[in-house]
C-alpha cells in the first residue's frame, strides 16, 4: 500500500533507506546482553488496568513498529496477539526475520499507514506508538485514527518528542536544511563533521551527549535530517489527547514531572508546588529542568480515565494493593538511609520509610502494610497511617509503584 499523504511519502523514503532503530539479529542474545526496550507491556499491566486482577490475553497494536519493537514485545508476551504496522517494508522485513527465527506466531506484520489503520477492521486493548506520531504531517489525524480502534477499556501508550531538550536539535536541522543537505551518506558525513566542531556552549550538545542515536548513521539521519519532525510541550501533550477524543491518563516516568522529585525536600519551591495542579506542575518542571527530549505517557477514553483515577486519600486501603514497577530496585543500605532507584531516579529514604516500601510485595493491601509496619516495630500504631501514606503516596505519583484497586 502506498503512503496516503505527502509527509508519509517523505517519511517512508527515509525509513526505507535508513531503517531505525538498529536491527537485532537474535532476541535471546539481545535480552542476554542486558538490552531492554522500554514499555514492554507485561510489567505495565497494573498501570493500564488497575482494576483487573487477572492477566488476560490481549490484542495489541504496535503502530510504527520499526525494526524490533513488535517482535520484542511478542517474544515477551506469548499469550497476547500482536499486530505491527509500519510504512517501511524494509523495517518490517527485519522483524519478519525475528518472527521466523523465534517462531513468533502471535505477531502479524503489515505494511500500512497509521492513517489507514481502520482498514484492519480490528480493535485493540493496547496500542503502542513510540516515536512515530511526531513524524506525521498531521499527528492529530494519526492519533484520531488510532483512537478509533481502541476498545472501551483500551489504552494508548505513546512517546512523542519533548521540546525542552530538542531546542538545539531544531537549530541544527534548520541550518542543515539551509545548507542544502539531504539524506545522502555525504550529508551524513557533513552532519558528523559539523557536530564535531560545534562550540561546547551550543545547546544541541545536551541532546547529543544524552542520545544513543549518534552511534549509527540511521540515528543521525533520524535526529538531524528528518524532514517531518515536531515536538511537544506539556500543555501540548494534554491538548493532543483532549483534541482527539482522548484523556491524558499518566506519565510513564511521573518523577520527571514532579517538583518534589526534582528539587530538594527543603527547597523553597516546594511551598509553591503545593499550589499547582498536576498538569501545571508538570509543565513548570519541564520548563525548569529542560531535560525531556521525549514524553512517554498513557492516554485512554475520557470515561475510562475518570473511572480508574486513583486518590490514596479517599481510596479503600483494605482493597488497594500497591505493586512495584518492574524496574524499581531497592532497598540497598546507604549508612542510616535506604536507597531505591528507577530509570535514573535514585533517591534515599529514612530507614523507617524504606522498610515500609520494602513491605510492598504485590500481595499486601495498604491496610496490610500498615498493620505489618506496626507489628514489625517500624512505626507506632498512632503514626502508622500517616507514615505509610507519606512513604507510598509519592511512589505512586512518581510511577515507581502502581495501585491496584
Ligand atoms: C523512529 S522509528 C520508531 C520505531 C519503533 N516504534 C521503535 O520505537 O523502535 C519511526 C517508525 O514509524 C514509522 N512510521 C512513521 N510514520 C508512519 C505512519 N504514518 N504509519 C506507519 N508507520 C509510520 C516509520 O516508518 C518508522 O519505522
Amino acid at each position: 500500500m502506498s503512503p496516503s499523504e505527502p509527509a508519509s511519502a517523505k517519511i517512508a523514503a527515509q525509513y526505507k533507506n535508513w531503517v531505525y532503530p538498529q536491527p537485532v539479529e537474535d532476541l535471546e542474545q539481545f535480552v542476554a546482553s542486558g538490552a531492554r526496550i522500554r514499555g514492554e507491556p507485561s510489567g505495565l499491566w497494573p498501570k493500564y488496568w488497575p482494576h483487573r486482577r487477572k492477566r488476560q490475553p490481549l490484542d495489541i497494536l504496535i503502530a510504527g513498529c520499526g525494526t524490533v519493537q513488535a517482535a520484542y514485545f511478542a517474544y515477551h508476551n506469548r499469550d497476547c496477539r500482536f499486530v505491527g504496522i509500519d510504512l517501511s517494508a524494509e523495517s518490517l522485513e527485519r522483524q519478519a526475520f525475528l518472527v521466523r527465527k523465534h517462531g513468533l506466531d502471535n505477531l502479524v506484520l503489515l505494511e500500512k499507514n497509521i492513517l489507514d489503520v481502520a482498514e484492519l477492521g480490528r480493535d485493540f486493548d493496547l496500542i503502542v506508538s513510540t516515536g512515530v506520531l511526531h513524524h506525521m504531517g498531521d499527528p492529530d489525524a494519526g492519533l484520531r485514527a488510532l483512537a478509533g480502534c481502541l476498545r472501551p477499556e483500551g489504552v494508548l501508550d505513546l512517546m512523542v518528542y519533548g521540546k525542552g531538550l530538542r531546542v538545539g536539535v531544531y537549530m541544527l536541522q534548520e541550518a542543515f536544511r539551509l545548507l542544502g543537505l539531504d539524506q545522502s551518506p555525504q550529508s551524513v558525513e557533513m552532519v558528523k563533521a559539523v557536530i564535531g566542531a560545534l562550540p561546547t556552549h551550543h545547546t544541541a550538545n545536551t541532546y547529543i551527549n544524552s542520545t544513543k542515536d549518534m552511534k549509527f548513521d540511521a540515528g543521525i539521519v533520524d535526529s538531524f535530517l528528518n524532514p517531518v519532525d515536531r515536538a511537544y510541550s506539556v500543555p501540548e501533550i494534554y491538548a493532543f489527547c483532549e483534541n482527539n477524543g482522548l484523556a491524558f491518563m499518566a506519565w510513564q516516568e511521573g518523577f520527571r514531572y514532579s517538583l518534589a522529585a526534582r528539587f530538594a525536600a527543603d527547597h523553597p519551591i516546594q511551598r509553591l508546588a503545593e499550589t499547582l495542579d498536576a498538569r501545571t506542575e508538570a509543565h513548570v518542571c519541564d520548563l525548569l529542568t529542560q531535560s525531556q527530549g521525549t514524553h512517554s505517557f498513557v492516554a485512554a477514553r475520557p470515561d475510562y480515565v475518570a473511572r480508574i483515577r486513583f486518590d490514596i486519600d479517599t481510596a479503600d486501603w483494605t482493597a488497594t494493593i500497591p505493586v512495584r514497577h518492574p524496574s524499581f530496585v531497592g532497598p540497598t543500605a546507604e549508612g542510616n538511609a535506604l536507597a531505591f532507584a528507577r530509570e535514573g531516579h535514585r533517591f534515599f529514604t529514612p530507614a523507617e520509610m524504606g522498610r515500609i516500601l520494602a513491605l510492598i510485595d504485590g500481595q499486601r493491601t495498604l491496610a496490610d502494610i500498615e498493620t505489618r509496619a506496626v507489628a514489625d516495630g517500624i512505626v507506632g500504631a498512632n503514626a502508622a497511617h500517616k507514615i505509610v501514606h507519606a512513604a507510598i503516596a509519592p511512589m505512586i505519583a512518581y510511577g515507581h509503584v502502581f495501585a491496584l484497586f
